[in-house]
């Protein structure tokens, strides 16, 4: 299993590639907010583990197991963003949380999670109970 600064990385990759059709050293640097000698290093070590293809003139490309793990991070992320979106994160603080949090739950929590966001967003009333939930604690706490 790839370390969690692997993941981030893979991540970052997997998503310019989806967005832009390819992966620059500096664009990775600009996205993770990292020196581009730190991406180098990084790159190259993701190389030697099978993760992709770099060649310094190049680029680089995923390999059929960087692209199945990149697209399973890229998932993750989403997922929990809607969970924080359900249940009342406010957008301001849903990307750095999520940032902070997918990499140290198991896949197995992941999962759990993904049926109780498809429990609320199959379901608008559950969704509208949840709020009303919200509400009340907001008004209870502001009142104190
Ligand atoms: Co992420």
């Amino acid at each position: 299993m790839p370390t969690p600064s692997m993941e981030d990385y893979i991540e970052q990759i997997y998503l310019l590639i989806s967005n832009k059709g390819y992966a620059r050293v500096s664009d990775i640097a600009e996205a993770l907010e990292v020196h581009p000698s730190s991406v180098t290093k990084m790159v190259q070590k993701l190389d030697r583990e099978s993760y992709l293809h770099y060649e310094r003139y190049r680029g680089l490309i995923l390999t059929s197991k960087g692209k199945k793990i990149g697209k399973r991070l890229v998932e993750r992320h989403d997922l929990l963003e809607r969970f924080l979106k359900i249940i009342g994160v406010e957008d301001e603080n849903i990307y750095e949380d999520v940032e902070g949090i997918e990499h140290h739950l198991s896949w197995n929590s992941i999962d759990r999670i993904g049926d109780l966001v498809q429990y609320f967003e199959e379901c608008p009333d559950r969704m509208a109970d949840l709020q009303l939930v919200q509400e009340k604690n907001e008004e209870e706490t502001a009142n104190q």
